[in-house]
């Protein structure tokens, strides 16, 4: 499929989109608000536009260090399972093929986001607010991978569990909730307990944290699933990690809810954010964030990317020489020097 529709979206760069996004967002529910943005910073147009344009792709992959599962061709329905317009997948991508295959002129960004997202919402039988950040994902989808994949996925719908099963309002409630310190709760100063709930392709679940711990150091208390199983970076619980000093990029993460709750990011975490190459918000309690980095004063809902990079100077030019850190760690090595001398190699 190639027409003046597909050929007018392809032109906007990641920049150009964030800014759509931003545009649309006081029409979206609160329940994807914070989601919306991070499904934008974990599938970055400019990062895969670079590795498009690479006449070596492996290489290119390299030159940026990723890890893990990046890109969406194998994703395109369940890349969204954390929005709470997932659920309308099937009517978003609909509309945007239709949109796609038909001669209508492209209008602008937010024009087209907000006419998908009606579109969406009337045959769903719900409201715009919670199709409008569905609608730019799919858009987006669209331009990543192409109308022809995009049609050729079945459209399945992850369904949804636990809290995700309640009304957008009660999400939002749930996600602001702290846990109950018990009746004495009040006196309690250094002995708080909270919890992180998570979400990632492959699993999702609940750990405890303690007040004033760092997300990583509580995740890596939580061994009640073998999370390498499920993904190779989970070596010790279900964040991944390698440094846990914010030197690799590894446990990035965004905030679905309670953001307030963690600690503000350090002028290093902001650094090191920007060579990583991911645009964290200059808020005081941003949605993105190193897990090594935020410690926790309540609770929090996380959801963890699929891969990690360190392509800020590559990819966004904005990274001079002496920003950059070795990335390889010495979590990462003594692991591998570990693996070696048990396989005898
Ligand atoms: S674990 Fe390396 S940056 Fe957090």
């Amino acid at each position: 499929m190639d027409n003046a529709f597909i050929n007018a979206i392809e032109q906007f760069n990641e920049s150009e989109w964030l800014t759509a996004v931003e545009s649309v967002l006081p029409a979206i529910h609160d329940v994807d608000r914070n989601a919306v943005q991070i499904w934008f910073r974990f599938y970055p147009l400019d990062l895969v536009r670079y590795l498009e344009s690479a006449d070596d792709v492996e290489k290119a992959m390299k030159s940026v260090s990723i890890g893990g599962d990046f890109g969406l061709m194998d994703k395109i329905d369940s890349s969204h399972h954390f929005l709470y317009g997932h659920r309308f997948w099937p009517q978003i991508k609909s509309a945007v093929i239709e949109r796609a295959r038909s001669a209508e002129p492209f209008t602008c960004l937010k024009t087209e986001i907000t006419n998908i997202a009606k579109l969406t919402a009337v045959a769903a039988k719900t409201n715009e607010s919670l199709t409008t950040a569905i609608a730019a994902v799919g858009l987006m989808t669209l331009v990543q991978t192409g109308a022809e994949e995009m049609e050729k996925a079945p459209g399945t719908v992850i369904q949804p569990e636990g809290v995700m099963t309640g009304s957008p309002d009660s999400i939002v409630a749930a996600r602001a909730k702290d846990d109950s310190q018990g009746v004495f709760g009040f006196l309690k100063t250094v002995d708080k307990k909270f919890s992180v709930d998570f979400t990632a392709s492959a699993f999702a679940g609940r750990f405890s944290i303690i007040n004033d711990e760092q997300i990583t150091s509580a995740s890596r208390k939580s061994h009640d699933r073998d999370w390498q199983s499920l993904d190779s970076r989970c070596w010790d619980g279900p964040v991944p990690i390698e440094c846990t000093s914010a030197s690799c990029g590894t446990c990035w993460v965004g905030v679905l809810g309670g953001q307030e709750k963690l600690s503000p990011p350090s002028p290093r975490e902001r650094r090191r954010m920007k060579v990583f190459g991911h645009i964290q918000p200059n808020d005081d309690y941003p949605f993105l964030r190193l897990a090594c980095q935020a410690k926790a004063f309540g609770n929090a809902t996380i959801v963890i990317p699929p891969w990690n990079a360190v392509f800020g100077k590559e990819v966004r030019g904005n990274v001079e020489e002496l920003e950059l850190e070795p990335v390889t760690t010495s979590a990462a090595k003594l692991r591998e020097t570990i693996a070696s001398a048990v396989s005898g190699e």
